[in-house]
C-alpha cells in the first residue's frame, strides 16, 4: 500500500492526467470520509456557528446554490459532482430543479447511485431523501469528462463546477463546452481554490510557495486573471467574483489542529502514518499560503452572452 500511495502522489504532482485524478479520488475519498464524517468532498465554508467539517461543507453547498440563483433554474449540469450529495441538497431545497451529475469517476457515480436507491446518505448529510419528491426523475448520473460533455447545444440554464474546475484541463476546452451547452443568458458557476494574481508570474516561485501543498493540491493552479481572460475570450461576461478564502483555509486548518489526535488515530487505522503527516502539514501550509496571499478561494459567476 505504501508503495502504491507514494507512486500515486508522485504521478499526481508530475503527470496530473485525468487517470491520475481519478486514482487520487478513488484512493483518498475514504480519507475525506474519515476526516469529515460524510461524503462531501469540498473544503466547506466556516463561520462562527459551525463546529465540524460536515456542517461547513453543507453550508458551502447551500451558499453555492444561492450564489448560482438555483431558485430560478430548472436544469443544472453539475460537472465534477462527487458523490452527488451537493445535487441532493439542491434538489431538496429547490423543488423545480433537475440535475445532471457528470463525473469522471465511475466509482463515485456508482456509489452515489446506489446510495440513492438504498436511501443511504441521510445519516451522513442530515438529509431525509424520502422528503424529496420524485427523486428518481430529478437526478441523473453521467460518466464523462469536463472537456467533452454529451449534451445538446443550448440545453441547460446553469453549469455548476463546485470545487472541481481546478482539475479541468485544458480549462479553455471546458469553458468552450459550457458555452455550447448553456442556453443564452445561462450561467456558469464555479467555486474553486485559485492562485492569487500576483503569484502566477513565475512557475518556479509558484511551486516554491506551495511547498508540500503541491502534493495534496493535485490539480492545476489557475488564477482569477487567467480564468477571466478565458471566459471573456469565449463570449462570457464575468458577472461576479467573490473571494471567500477567509472562511475556508484558516478555520479548516484550525479544526484539524485542534482535533488532530482523534483524527490521526482514525486515519491511521486505514492509511499509513506518513499520509496523516502529509495531510496535517498541508493543512497548515494551506493556511500559511492564504495568509501570505499566495492562494485564495473564489466563487465565480459568468453569463453567456
Ligand atoms: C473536490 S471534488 C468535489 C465534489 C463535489 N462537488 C463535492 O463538493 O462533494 C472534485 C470532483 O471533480 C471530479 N473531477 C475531477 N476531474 C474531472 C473532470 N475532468 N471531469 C469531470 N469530473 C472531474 C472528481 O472525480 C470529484 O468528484
Amino acid at each position: 500500500m505504501l508503495r502504491s500511495i507514494l507512486g500515486l502522489i508522485i504521478l499526481s504532482i508530475i503527470r496530473r492526467n485525468e487517470h491520475d485524478i481519478v486514482n487520487v479520488y478513488d484512493t483518498f475519498s475514504n480519507l475525506m470520509r474519515i476526516a469529515t464524517g460524510g461524503k462531501l468532498l469540498n473544503f466547506g465554508y466556516w463561520t462562527k456557528d459551525i463546529t465540524n467539517p460536515l456542517q461547513a461543507q453543507i453550508q458551502l453547498t447551500k451558499l453555492f446554490g444561492v450564489y448560482g440563483s438555483f431558485d430560478t433554474a430548472q436544469t443544472i449540469l453539475d460537472v465534477g459532482s462527487g458523490f452527488s450529495i451537493p445535487a441532493l441538497h439542491w434538489i431538496h431545497s429547490y423543488s423545480n430543479l433537475k440535475i445532471y451529475c457528470l463525473n469522471i469517476s465511475l466509482k463515485q457515480l456508482k456509489s452515489a447511485n446506489s446510495d440513492i436507491l438504498r436511501n443511504q446518505p441521510s445519516e451522513s448529510v442530515n438529509l431525509n431523501l424520502n422528503s424529496i419528491p420524485n427523486i428518481y426523475n430529478r437526478i441523473f448520473h453521467i460518466n464523462s469528462t469536463s472537456t467533452s460533455m454529451p449534451f445538446r447545444n443550448e440545453s441547460v440554464e446553469r453549469i455548476a463546477a463546485f470545487e472541481s474546475a481546478q482539475h479541468f484541463k485544458p480549462m479553455a476546452q471546458f469553458i468552450h463546452e459550457s458555452n455550447r451547452i448553456l442556453k443564452n443568458s445561462g450561467q456558469l458557476i464555479m467555486a474553486m481554490p485559485v492562485m492569487t494574481n500576483d503569484s502566477d508570474l513565475m512557475p518556479f516561485s509558484k511551486s516554491y510557495n506551495l511547498g508540500i501543498l503541491a502534493v495534496t493540491w493535485a490539480s492545476e493552479h489557475y488564477s482569477v486573471r487567467m480564468l477571466e481572460s478565458l471566459l471573456l475570450k469565449d463570449g462570457f461576461e464575468l458577472s461576479k467574483v467573490e473571494y471567500i478564502g477567509e472562511n475556508i483555509y484558516g478555520p479548516l486548518a484550525e479544526f484539524y489542529i485542534q482535533n488532530r489526535d482523534k483524527l490521526r488515530s482514525e486515519i491511521t487505522k486505514e492509511y499509513p502514518k506518513f499520509l496523516e503527516i502529509i495531510l496535517y502539514k498541508s493543512m497548515v501550509k494551506m493556511k500559511v499560503a492564504f495568509d501570505r496571499n499566495f492562494i485564495d478561494y473564489v466563487l465565480i459567476k459568468a453569463i453567456k452572452r
